[in-house]
């Protein structure tokens, strides 16, 4: 019985992550030290996500000061939405507008990194496909049938999907997505690899504003464990105090 307890505490975590993750999802090693790829991201957020989706629990004013932006640079690259630098990242977009044109309002990004994690939204970032089904004529492997259209397709290009004909287990043929292709390959490497890092630098400021107090928690960490060091090395000194008439 023990042993099978055992087993299965072993196991949890394997089986959670089966069913949270397919094995389709790509790995977003992001860096909250990363200053530059924070900055990156905000400035693409302000770009190209901002006009539809809302953040309504950052302060720009919070944003600058945490990724090291002035208030000028802030101003400048983040504020299309307001003049005020104290304001919450609102859009202009109506609720109404939004159910009109996709159906459904946009919603708000501020936790979505939490949600729904940094690998789903990196490979949701990657894999906008060109469906002509679909009503803005773009679909996603993580998200199907999803309202959004392929925003940043001008810095990815448009990618169209491969199928292949497998047989499942009563004989039938199936037509299965097998991968993504870009349809314009021209520089292909060189522009794979600038849209990734691209949309890394998105995802770590999203994974940021879901929790800004990582980055002060992983400061004051730093020096916990400096703390932590120093207090060591002066128990250690006057344990050898103590002991040393006993000895
Ligand atoms: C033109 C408007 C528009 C723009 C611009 C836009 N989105 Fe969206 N987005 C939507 C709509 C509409 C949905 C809802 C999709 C659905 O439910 O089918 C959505 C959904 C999402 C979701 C899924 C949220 C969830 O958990 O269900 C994420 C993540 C997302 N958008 C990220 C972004 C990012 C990042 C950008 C900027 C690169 C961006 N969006 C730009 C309209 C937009």
């Amino acid at each position: 019985m023990k042993r099978l307890i055992l087993a299965t505490i072993l196991l949890l975590p394997t089986l959670a992550f089966a069913s949270t993750e397919g094995p389709l999802l790509e790995q977003a090693h992001t860096d909250l030290n990363n200053k530059t790829s924070l900055q990156e991201g905000a400035k693409l957020f302000a770009n190209y996500c901002l006009g539809c989706h809302s953040a309504n629990y950052m302060r720009f004013e919070r944003i600058g000061k945490d990724l090291g932006f002035t208030e000028e640079e802030v101003k400048q690259s983040l504020m299309y939405t307001t003049d005020k630098i104290g304001e919450t990242m609102k859009i202009a977009l109506k609720p109404a507008d939004g159910i009109t044109w996709f159906g459904m309002a946009p919603p708000d990004l501020s936790v979505t990194a939490r949600s729904r994690g940094v690998n789903w939204l990196y490979t949701y970032l990657l894999t906008f496909y060109l469906d002509p089904k679909r009503p803005l004529g773009v679909n996603n492997l993580m998200f199907k049938d999803v309202a959004m259209p392929h925003v940043l397709w001008e810095r990815q290009g448009w990618q169209k999907p491969i199928y292949e004909t497998v047989k499942d287990a009563e004989g039938q043929e199936h037509q299965v997505l097998t991968k993504l292709e870009l349809v314009d390959k021209t520089n292909e490497k060189e522009r794979v690899e600038k849209y990734r890092q691209e949309v890394l630098n998105l995802v770590t400021f999203l994974e940021y504003m879901g929790e800004p107090t990582k980055l002060e928690r992983q400061r004051l960490g730093m020096w916990v464990l400096l703390y932590l060091f120093i207090f060591l090395i002066v128990a250690y000194l006057l344990k050898r105090e103590y002991w040393k008439d006993i000895h």
